[in-house]
């Protein structure tokens, strides 16, 4: 989702600004712009499209040592240049770009700038107007009508502003969507992510919501909405260069899915505490206190949710239930006396997830998130976080975080019941290491899921993922692999379920994958493949060494039944991969999407 760089330094902010506009592309963006300050005044390069666009557009001899740049997700307005960020005031004096949505722009509008012809259909340009009319008609300085704009708004905003009279500064400020301050000797950056200025830093300060911050060359200063001064110090991102470059991988979804038996082995090592896979005593005790459990999550977090459902109930016998972020905060369910809500996210940043534990501690629950990135919005605002050690996922489809979300979550549930007493007569570790073995074994034979993805799916217009128990959750996060990176029109199901409808959709040569990890329900699954056989469709079936049959498509290595998922879902993954590229789609960066959500 849209993204914010600034830079103010001595160095030519130019380069900077696109380099960091590159490293931000992961996070879904239909347009670029940047706004470069200098003697002459600020200068505005935007397009539509990507940053190689944006770049060819760009002056080479624009020469500046202040800049801001933006990518843009579109909200409000189509995808086009004019909607393109930066946006400037009436006058061309103030320069603004923005993340996150302004709820109350259209009111605004109406109350103070009836009469501004507005040059664009963004939310945003409303901020940019209002500052050039506090100043101008209230005689305020710009951090005034800052402040005095940002008081009059609803909704989530990181904010970067230019003002034309003044030489020195960036304006920055953020409520809800995330934005950090780079610190670095003779110059300080702006930014959505860490990532995107490791080139000139590893030093960022986080932001919290309702600040403000005045960025010069040699120092920040940051204070609240109402005036007070904030002091906080920087802290060291635990970055490397290397692990956010694809390398000699062509994508990096393949590199990603490559990486996943080392992040199982990484996990392992991470939870490892004499030599038995253990958890923080306050987040047991957390666990141990609650009589229910309440994942809360979005798409493939979601997905692993539903599996982490079946370790807490399984593993730890504790009730769970799970609910997707976008429905939970705006229709509750009855809630049991003593919940603790367990966030589950990638990024750390997805609004719909954060709106509902914004409500959860309003309500005085505890919350506990599972995250890969330390340091991220909902790790802050929770009581409690556990890592996924999978290292930066920059492709948008997630791969190696799902696998490292189901990793994870079988280590709390696993610990959770150590804790209980529950008698487990299995080894978590050893069975975590020998599922790492089992995905290598499959990242090796990626060959034979290339031929499956031609073979099943090279002119499928839709397919189907069917399964029972865990496997019926893996086929919903297939599903959505699928989909997302081919754009074929794919559903996962519950193995029995498609004869209550959706079997209707079945027809000659419809794709079914089927996945056979589970003994209690080998059987039933071969029969309802059998059922969409009988009526033309094109089955695979993936089975567990020790449930294959002659004529299964693919075998994957036998693991502890309750860890098939970490396993199975990767071929899934790799079909999908396979099945874009086979139809060129931009597999990394599928149209439409971001990778961290930051509006609801
Ligand atoms: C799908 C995908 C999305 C995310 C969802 C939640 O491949 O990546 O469905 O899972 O947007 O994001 P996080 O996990 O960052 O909260």
């Amino acid at each position: 989702m849209c993204g914010i760089v600034g830079y103010n330094g001595l160095l030519d902010a130019k380069e900077i600004l696109l380099k960091g506009l590159e490293k931000l592309e992961y996070r879904g963006y239909d347009s670029a712009g940047i706004a470069l300050r200098n003697e002459a005044g600020v200068t505005i390069f935007k397009e539509k499209g990507r940053i190689a666009d944006l770049r060819k557009a760009v002056d080479e001899d624009a020469d500046a040592t202040i800049g801001i740049g933006h990518t843009r997700w579109a909200t409000h307005g189509v995808p086009n240049r004019r909607n393109a960020h930066p946006h400037q005031s009436a006058s061309s004096r103030f320069t603004l770009v923005h993340n996150g949505v302004i709820e109350n722009y259209h009111l605004l509008q109406k109350a103070y700038l009836k009469g501004i012809q507005m040059q664009s259909d963004t939310d945003t340009e409303v901020l940019v107007q209002l500052i050039e009319l506090f100043v101008k008609e209230e005689g305020l300085s710009t951090v005034e009508a800052f402040r005095k704009t940002l008081s009059l708004v609803h909704g989530s905003y990181a904010l970067a502003l230019l003002d034309s009279e003044d030489t020195e500064t960036i304006f920055v400020a953020k409520n809800k969507s995330p934005l950090l301050i780079g610190v670095g000797q003779d110059f300080n950056v702006v930014t959505s992510d860490a990532m995107a200025m490791l080139q000139v830093t590893n030093q960022f300060i986080e932001l919290h919501d309702k600040e403000i911050v005045i960025v010069h060359r040699n120092h920040v200063e940051i204070s609240k909405l109402d005036g007070r001064i904030v002091e906080r110090a920087p802290y060291t991102a635990e970055l490397d260069m290397g692990d956010i470059e694809k390398g000699p991988y062509p994508h990096y979804m393949l590199k990603e899915m490559d990486e996943q038996p080392g992040v199982v082995r990484k996990i392992i090592q991470a939870y490892e505490v004499n030599g038995e896979l253990a958890i923080d005593e306050a987040i047991l005790q957390a666990l141990n206190a609650a009589d229910r459990l309440y994942i809360i999550a979005a798409g493939t977090s979601a997905n692993a949710g539903l599996i982490g459902k079946q370790y807490f109930e399984k593993i730890a016998r504790i009730p769970v239930e799970v609910h997707i972020s976008s429905e939970f905060g705006y229709n509750m369910p009855l809630l049991s006396e003593k919940p603790l809500f367990i966030f589950i996210s990638q990024s750390g940043e997805t609004a719909d997830s954060r709106q509902v534990l914004v409500k959860v501690k309003e309500m005085g629950y505890p919350a506990l998130t599972i995250t890969n990135v330390a340091g991220s919005t909902l790790s802050r605002e929770s009581d409690y976080t556990l890592l996924l050690h999978a290292g930066p996922e920059i492709a948008v489809a997630s791969t190696k975080a799902y696998v490292a979300q189901l990793a994870v979550l079988a280590v709390a549930a696993y610990a959770t019941a150590k804790a209980r007493g529950v008698a487990l007569d299995f080894d978590l570790k050893q069975e975590l290491a020998i599922a790492a073995t089992a995905i290598d074994a499959i990242v090796d034979a990626k060959e034979t899921m290339e031929q499956i993805a031609e073979d099943y799916l090279k002119v499928a217009r839709n397919a189907f993922f069917i399964g029972r128990g865990l496997d019926f959750y893996v086929s919903l996060e297939g599903a959505l692999k699928l989909k997302e990176i081919s754009y074929i029109q794919a559903e996962g199901f519950a193995g029995g379920e498609l004869k209550h409808g959706t079997i209707a959709l079945i027809e000659e040569g419809t794709p079914v994958f089927a996945l056979v990890t589970q003994q209690e329900v080998a059987l039933n699954i071969r029969g309802n493949v059998k059922e969409v056989v009988a009526r033309g469709a094109n089955a695979c079936l993936i089975a567990s060494a020790g449930l294959e049959e002659e004529g299964d498509c693919l075998i994957i290595p036998h693991v502890h039944p309750l860890l098939t998922p970490l396993v199975s879902v990767v071929p899934l993954q790799f079909i999908s991969y396979y099945a874009a590229l086979h139809r060129r789609c931009d597999v990394d960066k599928p149209r439409n999407l971001a990778k961290s959500v930051t509006v609801e």
